[in-house]
């Protein structure tokens, strides 16, 4: 009788099968990571876009551990360099190094080899580490597009779950095009939503948009998400998740300002105002319950201060961000007769999508690429995307009455 009441409470936690930790096919589970090698060599942006294409980044490495096993998976594998999911911004120094991950900047261990990163002249802000040979397991920074390396992608480690079709990071998807009733409006799809123990999908990061994107590609559409507009200008999320963490408005929406609700276009990812009352497609998102370790979950980088500082000259600015004209909005007196140079970066991953939102100066303005030529002379309200993750941007204020200056809104793309 004695042993009964041991066996009595072991038995439910027996009974509960272990989390599955689950990874997309084609990936394999590496510690708490999903990786995958691509052997063929690549130039970091088309190694970069492989790897978003399916919401994954070039590999992130934070400890000892995960260095020597993403070395030895990728020599096992057959590849003697990988590129990894680092981007550093500065000659010899590590906190200037930014994990594709959006994790933020790299805060103790590095394994870079000895005099590295260095960013400028022969060397470039790309990392790769080599897998075999006397510099196995030690980063080395790159020009960017000099040279084609093999590729180590890594996407979120989910949980296995038998009726979830569209399992990443811990969630499931559901697609309102694989349901019975394929468009609806906000209170309708929020309703099957519910019926299938989930909502209206909230949307966290940019990786988690380029998840969302992959399940629609090939069919173009304007999807439900959910998100709605409680005051002017000011969203909540459904779920609670805090909304000024990540933002992916399009700062040149066209749509009425009275529209409540957003779509999420699956070309680009950007969210537009929409009618609540219109029937879109919609995507619902539930948690997958994790009845084990949870892994970490992603730290946002910060956001701006969205307030309207014109940073002027500033060397280094992290999307997603704004930038303005010295003195924008003031017609009278004058805008000052002041030269102003912004470079504004994001992480290895994505390039910079620049939306002038608002225009109104007798010179143009001027957006470089990394290297130094010139992409785009901007007159007009427009959006432009830079052909890497640097941009600067230039502009001669002239002095003259009449003009306002400009805003621009800075996000990863
Ligand atoms: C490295 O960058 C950090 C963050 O910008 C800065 O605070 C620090 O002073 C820099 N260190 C050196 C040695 O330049
Ligand atoms: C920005 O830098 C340029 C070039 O160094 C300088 O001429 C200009 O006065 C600076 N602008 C401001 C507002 O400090």
């Amino acid at each position: 009788m004695n042993l009964l009441l041991p066996i009595f409470l072991i038995l439910p936690v027996l009974a509960r099968p272990q989390d599955q930790l689950e990874c997309p096919s084609g990936y394999t589970l590496v510690i708490d990571k999903c990786l995958m090698v691509i052997k063929t060599p690549m130039r970091h942006l088309e190694a970069e876009s492989a790897c978003t294409y399916n919401g994954g980044t070039l590999v992130n490495i934070r400890d000892a551990i995960t260095n020597r096993a993403v070395t030895q998976f990728a020599a096992t594998a057959g590849i003697d360099k990988t590129w990894i999911g680092l981007f550093c911004f500065e000659n010899k120094n590590t906190s200037m190094c930014y994990y594709d991950d959006n994790t933020g900047p790299i805060l103790d261990y590095n394994s870079f080899a000895s005099g590295y990163p260095m960013v400028d002249g022969i060397y470039g802000g790309c990392v790769y580490m080599p897998t075999t040979g006397s510099l196995a397991g030690k980063w080395v920074s790159v020009k960017c597009e000099a040279e084609s390396i093999p590729v180590m992608c890594e996407v979120p480690v989910s949980v296995y779950d038998s009726n979830c079709a569209h399992n990443f990071n811990g969630n499931c998807y559901i697609l309102s095009s694989e349901l019975p009733i394929t468009t609806a409006k906000f209170a309708d799809a929020r309703k099957i939503c519910q019926d299938k123990n989930s909502d209206l999908v909230s949307i966290h990061s940019k990786r988690e948009v380029d998840y969302i994107k992959s399940l629609y590609r090939g069919s173009k559409s304007q999807v439900l998400i959910g998100a709605q507009q409680i005051l002017p200008n000011t969203y909540t999320w459904l779920d609670g998740y805090d909304w000024n963490t990540f933002d992916y408005r399009d700062p040149l929406d066209q749509q009425r300002t009275d529209y409540n609700c957003l779509t999420m276009d699956s070309a680009t990812g950007l969210w537009n105002r929409a009618s609540c009352d219109y029937e879109y497609a919609f995507l619902c998102k539930r948690p997958i319950q994790w009845s084990t370790a949870k892994p970490p979950t992603e730290v946002v980088l910060s956001p701006q201060n969205p307030s309207d500082f014109s940073n002027c000259n500033t060397t280094l600015l992290m999307t997603p961000g704004t930038i303005t004209s010295y003195g924008y909005l003031s017609t009278s007196p004058p805008e000052p007769a002041v030269y102003c140079t912004w470079r504004i970066v994001t992480t290895g991953p994505y390039r910079v999508r620049l939306s002038f939102t608002d225009i109104s100066t007798y010179n143009d303005i001027y957006v470089y690429n990394e290297d130094g030529t010139t992409f785009a002379r901007v007159r007009y309200s427009q959006s432009v995307i830079s052909p890497s993750n640097i941009v600067t941007v230039d502009f001669q204020a002239t002095g003259r009455a009449g003009y306002k200056g400009f805003r621009a809104v800075a996000l990863a793309y």
